[in-house]
């Protein structure tokens, strides 16, 4: 989605996005209603991100929950693409896959893209470094019951399927969707085709976390998989955690300041959240007790309403104490600091968990590349 105030792509997020407008122009439907609610009523302790309106928009949401109900299943699908350390805003989807497989018990896949970024040839990565993000990527994921694998890895396995699936998208489709040019390189046209082969690895119903520029490929996919034989994925979008920086534009792995990585110290966290966190305050104290904060475009606050302080009522009594000018902006960044902190050490201890493991990642890799040998073949 291009326009004039912003863009929207799965390689570039620009401008202030105007949400409701990407619902029309990608034609996704909104997280409203009874729908909403019933996502509330299964998500319990993660409800806020949908009552909050985090996850806004959906294709297919209901049907998915239909499938589960009738007992035919569906499987989780998300991914990351290793182009640097993984920041704070990615973390929105991938917790959120995590409590929607510990509500229903299913598969989740997560796809590595290290492909994908060392194609984007304006990241300038090299191959090695998009190997070495890659590993260093997979330990923030959570091994239960999760599949996690590198493209590079596990594609020549699964080429047969992907040549299927290459094979019914054109040029056209391609280009228009992800707007290509001339100068764009012939990787970067079949990648598609490689982000699109985890929505076929069962055959049930697939439901794709992710923020909303990843939604193009899904478009795609929903055209070509019902002729293959499989089902049209379905997918739950979110919107994006503003940079640090202020609330435009997306945050960046490759500007520090923008974002908060997962391996930044207490120390690094704090001097980030101080030193470059957009304020919404007033110039002095004094202007500031007497006219109040802007909690819409202060980011600490929305990083807190967005993903850090589930407490509904805690939420709107920080909202009104901010509005009102009694909650200074230093108050306000504080409370951020203190949960970013708890939240990336509980997050540490979970990585070394993670890398002591990390020798099953490859077994469950190698276990899974044999089951589903057959089934490509066949398909
Ligand atoms: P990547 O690595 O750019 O992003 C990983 C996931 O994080 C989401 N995301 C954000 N969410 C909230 N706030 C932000 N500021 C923010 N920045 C990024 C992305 O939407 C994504 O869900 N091509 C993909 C990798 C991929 C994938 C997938 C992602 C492969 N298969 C299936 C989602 C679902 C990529 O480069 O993601």
């Amino acid at each position: 989605m291009v326009d004039r105030k912003f863009v929207v792509t799965p390689w570039e997020v620009t401008g202030e996005v105007d949400y409701e407008r990407l619902i029309r122009d990608f034609g996704t439907q909104p997280i409203v209603g009874p729908l909403a609610k019933r996502l509330e009523g299964i998500l319990s302790d993660a409800a806020y991100l949908v009552r909050r309106q985090v996850f806004f928009s959906h294709r297919d949401l209901n049907v998915v929950l239909d499938d589960h109900d009738k007992g035919k299943g569906f499987f989780l699908y998300t991914g990351r693409g290793p182009s640097g350390p993984m920041h704070i805003g990615h973390i929105l989807s991938f917790y959120f896959t995590k409590w929607l497989q510990d509500k229903f018990h299913v598969n989740v896949y997560i796809q590595m893209t290290d492909d994908e970024k060392f194609l984007e040839e304006k990241r300038s990565l090299t191959y090695e470094d998009t190997q070495k993000w890659g590993q260093d990527n997979i330990l923030e994921f959570d091994p239960d019951e999760t599949f996690i694998f590198q493209d590079t890895e596990f594609v020549g396995h699964a080429y047969p399927m992907i040549l299927k699936i290459a094979r019914r998208i054109n040029y056209s489709t391609a280009k228009s969707v992800f707007g290509f040019t001339g100068e764009t390189n012939i990787g970067m046209s079949f990648y598609p085709a490689i982000q699109i082969l985890p929505s076929l690895f069962e055959k049930k119903r697939c439901l794709i976390p992710s923020a909303i520029d990843q939604d193009p490929y899904w478009r795609i996919q929903r055209d070509i998989a019902e002729p293959l034989g499989f089902h049209k994925a379905a997918a739950i979008h979110s919107k994006f955690l503003p940079p640090l920086t202020g609330i435009q534009d997306k945050m960046s792995s490759s500007k520090p300041e923008t974002a908060i990585y997962l391996n930044d110290d207490n120390k690094t966290v704090r001097n980030k959240i101080y030193r470059h966190a957009f304020s919404g305050g007033q110039a002095s104290i004094e202007e500031h007790r007497k006219l109040g904060g802007n909690p819409v475009i202060d980011v600490p606050f929305q990083w807190l309403y967005m993903f850090f302080e589930p407490d509904d009522k805690r939420i709107e009594e920080i909202r009104s104490e901010y509005k009102g000018g009694r909650m200074l902006t230093g108050d306000l960044k504080d409370i951020l600091v203190e949960k970013v902190t708890k939240f990336l050490r509980e997050h540490r201890e979970r990585r070394e968990k993670a890398r002591a493991q990390v020798h099953l990642f490859k077994k469950d890799g190698a276990l899974a590349r044999e089951m589903w040998k057959h089934d490509f073949s066949k398909s």
